[in-house]
């Protein structure tokens, strides 16, 4: 199996990439090495035998250069934080690089007749869908404390039928992958392609160069094993807002399975998320990550809300795992490990990255 990897250095792409790579694809990576550390990747993939493109998936040129058939593309390639451009700075680039650079993945794969997995987000929700969720605060984190009338709201967590249109915005970045997906929809329908649509909630794991920004489960991992303060931002800054982690091992593990449906799939969205079992407050996230790490830096409070963060995100996989019966193993803890083992297996390089 030949397989392209968009974003390949990246965090997800370059996890990815060494799985499968070690499962014996030809796995081929592409990407500008605009993240931070990613450029570190690239020396690893030659050891691995892993192909690396240097190229920017927003020229179109870039992407119709690279040659060759591929049984599958990976579209991993993103500016994934969910403040990119609300500072007025970095728009064009978010908007081009995140939809543009979809459509330019989707006319490779359309053009070459593959097929292709496409890596969304649940950012795609309506933040003030999000914010309605009635919420009960219990000792150390926030949980669903009715479902309501909300639609695709669960005891579970959030499916694929929550809002992502109808109550308002949902960052620029989120706007920019609900487009995508869209155009993924069209794609799939109009030209026949196999395609299949991950709205993942936040992954975490070894490899991430994780900034407050994005990636912060990471940042907060290496926080505590170099012990540097920390702060609970919003919601009160009791660290009560709860997300699922999601290994990429384990999204790895939903991949393979996808690749063997990927001929009947038509552009079909799933949700797949850590869910409860994943799930974490950053206070209980802290707690895990001071047993794990050994250390207990400060952590500092700070009450004020942005506007584009919610108190609470746990998704709700049902459809995938029954689709694909598929689970997701790591819990929190597992996770806290695995960066914690990365972290330390080569501290003066990695270090310096997270300062
Ligand atoms: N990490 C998460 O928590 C998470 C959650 C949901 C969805 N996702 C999605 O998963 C995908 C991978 O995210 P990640 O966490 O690995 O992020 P990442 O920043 O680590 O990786 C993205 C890669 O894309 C590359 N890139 C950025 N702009 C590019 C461009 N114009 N041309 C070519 N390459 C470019 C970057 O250099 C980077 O290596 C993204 O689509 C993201 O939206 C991530």
């Amino acid at each position: 199996m030949r397989i392209l990897i968009t974003g390949g250095a990246g965090f997800v792409g370059s996890s990815l990439a060494r799985k499968f790579k070690s499962e014996g694809a030809d796995v081929v990576t592409f990407d500008n090495l605009r993240r931070r550390g990613s450029e570190r990747n690239v020396i690893d993939f030659q050891k691995r035998g892993i192909d690396f493109i240097h190229g920017d998936i927003r020229n179109a040129a870039d992407v119709d250069s690279i040659a060759g058939d591929f049984d599958l593309v990976i579209d991993a390639s993103a500016e994934p934080s969910v403040l990119a451009g609300t500072d007025g700075n970095g728009i064009r680039y978010l908007n081009d690089t995140n939809l543009n650079g979809t459509l330019n993945c989707l006319e490779f794969v359309r053009t070459r007749k593959s097929k292709l997995i496409f890596l969304s987000t649940s950012r795609v929700y309506s933040i003030k869908a999000l914010q309605g969720i009635k919420l009960r605060e219990d000792a150390t984190r926030f949980a669903i404390s009715e479902t309501g009338n909300l639609p695709g709201l669960t005891k579970e967590g959030i499916t694929e039928d929550f809002p992502v249109v109808g109550h308002g915005f949902r960052s620029l970045y989120g706007a920019t992958k609900l487009a995508s997906e869209l155009f993924v929809e069209e794609y799939a329908q109009t030209f026949n392609m196999p395609a299949v649509i991950n709205r993942c909630g936040v992954i975490a794991g070894p490899g991430q160069f994780g900034k407050t920004d994005q990636g912060v489960f990471t940042m907060w991992v290496a926080r505590h094993l170099w012990a540097k303060p920390l702060q609970y931002t919003g919601f009160g800054g009791q660290g009560k807002q709860v997300r699922d982690l999601l290994h990429p091992a384990d999204l790895h593990d939903l991949l393979k399975r996808q690749i063997k449906a990927l001929p009947n799939l038509r552009g079909e969205t799933f949700v797949a998320a850590g869910g409860q079992h994943g799930s974490a407050s950053l206070m209980e996230f802290t707690n895990i990550c001071r047993r794990v790490c050994g250390n207990t830096p400060e952590i500092k409070s700070n009450p004020q809300t942005a506007s584009v963060d919610v108190p609470f995100f746990v998704g709700d996989s049902s459809k995938c795992q029954k689709t694909f019966d598929w689970a997701p193993k790591a819990t929190p803890e597992d996770i806290v490990k695995d960066i914690a083992d990365w972290l330390r297996s080569d501290e003066p390089n990695l270090k310096p990255l997270f300062a």
